[in-house]
């Protein structure tokens, strides 16, 4: 593609995506395809020769926005709701455009160095103290593996040289985490050789926070049967509820059993940039790892995860392995990013983020997440006077959990409430008009509002409200 080309293809896609959110209301949420619609319509084999970009631009509207769940939707209310943003795209797109592959620092100087500063503006921004600091994954999920395995390099039992099997010197290792907690600290406990077994998870209070008398009782169980507990993963902002563990009750506990402790702040990090929001953070000075997503809530484009760590020693420990050829004469002044993780090659991610930063600054940053709050609060008040509705989790950020209850109704059993909200959900989905996600909590079918994406207003909140409430009514 040659210049003039790429300009001319290169305008057009930036009118397009600019078309693209002015009309984005007017968009169903959720595709309205049938499994294997896409797939269908497209040839079985590849292209033989090159085919002209106009017609592939026009594939676009023709096949791909159709089979697309629209998560910058306004509407779009479902497990977390996240959205891009004009600088995080533009940042993406050179990101792109410049390739590097910044696993060590000379391959990307720019990656490298922006990286640091960028995730060190965000660690001010959120209060987290100097200590930690901050190197850039793709998800939450391999975030806080590397957080485990960096915490497992920090038992001194030679996991790295002599691996886990076949071992009858080495004890059961155990990671600690609530019942709430994100289905990717069991994954990364499997991928890292630790076993399910290898996850013990403590039951939470009535507010789905970690029982920290619990998390005490199980380690020093487990330590009586002879096993090793090495860390506690606490959650700050569950999946269902949002919920906060008390990571001050937990401290104590992780100290003295010298213990790694990682908070999952992937969701509610972001939140902590709000100076009314920043107690939610409280007691994560004295954490050994925390792993936010700017990708969830912070306006920037899917993927970007920050791993906060205190001791990025042993995550360069756990993971740096230097062959001849990628040995470089500044190697001891300078930080390479692949000396922390599995991946050797690793996009220049930071861009957008320091693009996002820049251009709405923590004071834009933080009131869009204030008024998502706000709007949360909101609908919740709406369900909380409703007699037809109830809450059923506190909504401490902007994750509302919630399900019909009619009163006008003799009383029904759990089983027909819970079809009935399920019935709602998928009712309100299928309008096209909203999305909707749910849960289950103490065994109930919950449904969860989350609200996170920049272009939602109370118009959009009020709308779902409308839809939920004329969904009830055709099933009553
Ligand atoms: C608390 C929490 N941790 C981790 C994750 C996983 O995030 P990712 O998709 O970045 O791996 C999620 C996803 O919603 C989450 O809510």
């Amino acid at each position: 593609m040659n210049g003039a080309e790429f300009r001319r293809f290169g305008h057009e896609l930036i009118d397009w995506i600019a078309d693209y959110f002015d009309n984005i209301d007017d968009l169903p949420v959720l595709a309205a395809i049938e499994p294997g619609n896409l797939k269908a319509q497209l040839p079985s084999t590849p292209p033989e020769n090159g085919e002209p970009m106009e017609q592939i631009v026009a594939d676009l509207d023709r096949l791909i926005v159709p089979a697309l769940t629209h998560w910058s939707h306004p509407s779009f209310f479902a497990y977390f709701a996240t959205s891009t943003s004009g600088p995080g795209i533009l940042g993406e797109l050179l990101t792109a455009a410049f390739d590097n592959k910044a696993m060590l620092w000379r391959t990307s100087p720019a990656s490298t160095e922006l990286e640091e500063v960028t995730l060190d503006w965000l660690r001010q921004m959120m209060g987290l103290d100097r200590g930690m600091i901050g190197i850039i994954y793709d998800t939450a999920s391999v975030s806080s593996m590397h957080a485990i395995a960096a915490a497992r390099e920090g038992v001194e039992k030679r996991v790295r040289e002599d691996g886990m099997s076949g071992r009858p010197d080495l004890p059961l290792l155990r990671v600690y985490a609530s019942e709430q907690a994100h289905s990717s600290i069991e994954k990364a406990v499997i991928a890292l050789g630790l076993g399910q077994r290898g996850l013990r998870k403590i039951p939470t209070d009535r507010e789905f926070r970690m029982d920290a008398r619990a998390l005490e009782a199980a380690i020093e169980e487990d330590m009586r049967a002879g096993y090793l507990p090495f860390c506690i993963v606490a959650t700050v902002g569950t999946t269902s509820t949002s919920s906060i563990d008390p990571v001050p009750e937990i401290i104590p506990i992780g100290e003295k059993h010298a213990m790694w402790l990682h908070v999952d702040a992937a969701y509610a990090g972001s939140a902590a940039i709000v100076p009314e929001f920043r107690s939610i953070l409280e007691g994560c000075e004295r954490a050994d790892s925390l792993v936010t997503n700017p990708h969830k809530w912070l306006f920037t484009p899917f993927d970007l995860s920050v791993l906060y760590c205190r001791h990025m020693d042993l995550l360069k420990r756990a993971f740096s392995l230097v062959p001849e050829y990628l040995r470089t004469p500044e190697q001891e002044k300078v930080r390479s990013g692949s000396d922390y993780g599995i991946q050797l090659g690793r996009r220049f991610r930071a861009l957008k983020l320091w693009m996002v930063m820049r251009y709405f600054g923590h004071e834009g940053l933080a009131a869009r997440i204030r008024e998502h709050c706000r709007l949360a609060s909101l609908f919740a008040s709406w369900v909380g006077e409703s007699a037809d509705w109830e809450l059923m989790a506190p909504h401490p950020l902007a994750l509302v959990c919630f399900r019909a209850r009619p009163s006008s109704t003799s009383p029904v059993s759990e089983k027909d409430l819970d079809a009935l909200n399920e019935a709602i959900m998928h009712g309100v989905n299928l309008t096209g008009r909203a999305l909707l996600s749910h849960t289950r909590l103490n065994d109930k079918l919950t449904l969860r509002l989350s609200i996170g994406n920049i272009r939602t207003t109370e118009e959009h909140v009020r709308q779902v409200w409308d839809l939920l409430n004329e969904q009830l009514r055709r099933r009553q």
